[in-house]
């Protein structure tokens, strides 16, 4: 998660920029960059790798006049974490200083578009974005409509500032995708630009979000915004209120919904700097074995509790796909009471947000009086579970508050699929073009997620005419059967609806005798190698007059006609289909428990961390 800010005004823009970079140094900082727009030579660009503090130690009293320019703080998707990959990046005629947060899927294919003659400075997906804005703006094309040709021409998720060298005092901003914010803050007589509201409250609250698709053309004294097809959009300056600040919801009601949007972010936090590109492959640090110690391994043993339990039975299939070990999952609370046969050969990856659940913790104190090998997957530093285990892989979530889990599950279902793929690379049983193939569908999740966020009006009415149902059930096959349990769990928990989830051909091994019009099904029905089971199962329900709501793949529309409700995913690839099948049933219990006025941050009887057995 890279960090941008951006200034245009009266005041001295270099200690606003590297200021602003100190606040958002939390989001990466493997190198650091600034770019002013000077008179005479036109762009002075600085970078260099390592924390802010190593780039202010380079500028320190050498940086030239400017009153506008652009800040950036990275963490390396694309392209190692070097000073020629840091940002900002121009084009070759140094027309454009660009800073970019999330990635240009297409990149590759954007540089081929560009011809032979066309030389790169960097390896960063970024840099063909700088090349693409640059020809435009030497061909003659406004500033604005050169940034809104190139980033029409890109696929993905990202946000970025651009700065054209021949104008003095106009910065671009644009949005793509849901991963990846832009706020545009109002001051006196100057404009800034962040990825972070945080960065921009030390200036001024008063603030406009981007929408993915938008674009501002901002200067000192006035901003305009466009959508992507170029028509203007009249958008409000927002008074943002310290409370509301200090509470972290930002423009949200609810910490759930907050978190809930948050996914995209989330999703390719957990990406950047371990799925990497050029070749494609995934490197984790914190991993506990090497090459030989994982060719030792004979089984895993995944645990946890809750969503985070649910993450795990996704992750199986992963361990046993890439790295073709058996895999099981376990209940922590029941691991520990079973006797487990544990052994040197057996490495435990346990799941746990807050790294904090006691049932979680004494799962792996008995793994580690067993000597087995553990890794663990959290979301807090310093937390308990990352002193047990020997390596953890840090979701970089950020805090969640409400109590029902959202962007941890999306979180660690990803950096299970990247534990497995590292995995599958030691042990040697992972294809090569099996692991670049899930690396670039993983590269494309933060922008499927977005997009799936986008079907929030269509579950918003969907569970208006359901809110009054008092039992559903919950269907799902293979990756979806983990989904189908926590859109019941999430239903239960938000809305205090009895609901369950179940593999959908257990069904008429006894939930079916339940089904009747008062029972609607959530049946989770992707074109997998399952879909025609999942297809007569739903017929099954429906004959026994079940309403049903089926969660069905891009495009897919052979259910049309026959359940009552249709909800779309976006195209995403099926081994990472839970990631984004996750947020509608996310959205269903959120709107039902809206619809039912429950307390959706803190649902009753529950508790964030559980540190009781
Ligand atoms: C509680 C929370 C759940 C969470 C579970 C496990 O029950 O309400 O949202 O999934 O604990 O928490 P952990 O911090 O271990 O992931």
């Amino acid at each position: 998660m890279c960090g941008i800010i951006a200034y245009t005004g009266e005041r001295s823009a270099g200690p606003i920029l590297l200021d602003g970079l100190r606040h958002l140094e939390y989001r990466g900082y493997d190198s650091a960059g600034i770019a002013l727009q000077v008179e005479g030579p036109g762009l002075h660009v600085e970078r260099a790798t390592g924390k802010i503090e190593g780039l202010v130690r380079r500028v320190e009293g050498r940086l030239p006049e400017a009153t506008s320019g652009v800040g950036h703080t990275r963490w390396a998707t694309h392209g190692e974490p070097s000073e020629r990959n840091a940002h900002p990046l121009t084009d070759p005629e140094r027309r454009v200083a660009l800073v970019h947060n999330g990635i240009v899927e297409n990149h590759e294919e954007l540089r081929a578009a560009l011809g032979d003659g066309q030389t790169f400075a960097s390896d960063t997906d970024t840099e063909v974005l700088a090349h693409l804005i640059g020809r435009e703006l030497a061909r003659g094309v406004d500033a604005l409509e050169a940034v809104r040709c190139a980033v029409g021409r890109a696929r993905g998720a990202f946000s970025l500032v651009a700065m054209p060298r021949d104008e003095p005092g106009r910065l671009i901003a644009a949005r793509v995708g849901h991963a990846g914010g832009i706020v545009v803050g109002h001051g006196e007589g100057e404009r800034l630009l962040a990825s972070d509201l945080g960065a921009l409250l030390p200036h001024t609250r008063r603030v406009t979000f981007l929408e993915p698709g938008e674009l501002a053309d901002v200067r000192a004294e006035r901003v305009c915004y466009v959508d992507s097809a170029g028509a203007a959009v009249e958008k409000a300056v927002e008074e943002q209120a310290v409370s509301a600040v200090a509470l972290g919801k930002g423009r949200h009601r609810h910490f759930l919904a907050k978190e809930l949007h948050e996914q995209p972010d989330a999703v390719l936090d957990v990406l950047r700097g371990r799925y990497l590109s050029d070749p494609f492959r995934v490197e984790l640090e914190g991993f506990p074995l090497d090459e030989e110690g994982a060719r030792a391994l004979r089984r895993v043993v995944l645990v946890g509790m809750g969503t985070s339990l649910l993450a795990c039975s996704v992750g199986r299939h992963y361990v046993e796909r890439f790295a073709r070990l058996p895999a099981e999952v376990d209940n922590a609370s029941e691991f520990r009471y079973r006797r487990p046969v544990l052994d040197p050969g057996t490495l435990v990856i346990s799941v746990s947000q807050s790294g904090e659940t006691a049932d979680t913790l004494a799962a792996m104190e008995e793994a580690r009086a067993a000597g087995c090998p553990q890794l663990t997957v959290c979301n807090t530093p310093g937390a308990q579970a990352t002193r047990v285990a020997d390596g953890t892989v840090f979701l970089r979530a950020g805090p969640e508050i409400s109590v029902a889990s959202t962007k941890c599950l999306t979180s660690s279902i990803t950096a299970l699929h990247a534990i497995a793929l590292h995995l599958g690379r030691l042990t040697g049983r992972l294809p090569e073009e099996l692991a670049a193939e899930q690396v670039r569908a993983a590269l494309h999740l933060p922008a499927a997620v977005g997009e799936a966020l986008e079907l929030e009006p269509q579950v918003a009415g969907i569970a208006e005419r359901y809110a009054r149902f008092q039992n559903f059930l919950f269907l799902g096959r293979g990756l979806s059967y983990p989904m189908a349990m926590e859109g019941a769990l999430k239903l239960k928990e938000l809305a205090y609806i009895h609901a369950e989830g179940y593999p959908a051909g257990e069904m008429k091994h006894g939930p079916i005798a339940l089904v009747d019009e008062s029972v609607p099904t959530v049946a989770i029905a992707l074109r997998d190698e399952v879909f025609e089971k999942m297809r007569s199962n739903i017929e099954q329900l429906r004959a026994r007059r079940g309403p049903v709501i089926a969660v069905v793949s891009h495009g897919d529309r052979s259910l049309d006609g026959v359940v009552e409700e249709l909800v779309e995913l976006p195209a995403v690839h099926p081994l990472l289909s839970p990631v984004v099948s996750a947020v509608p049933l996310q959205l269903l219990a959120y709107h039902i428990a809206l619809e039912r006025g429950a307390d959706v941050d803190q649902p009753r009887n529950l508790a964030k961390t559980v540190t009781v057995e």
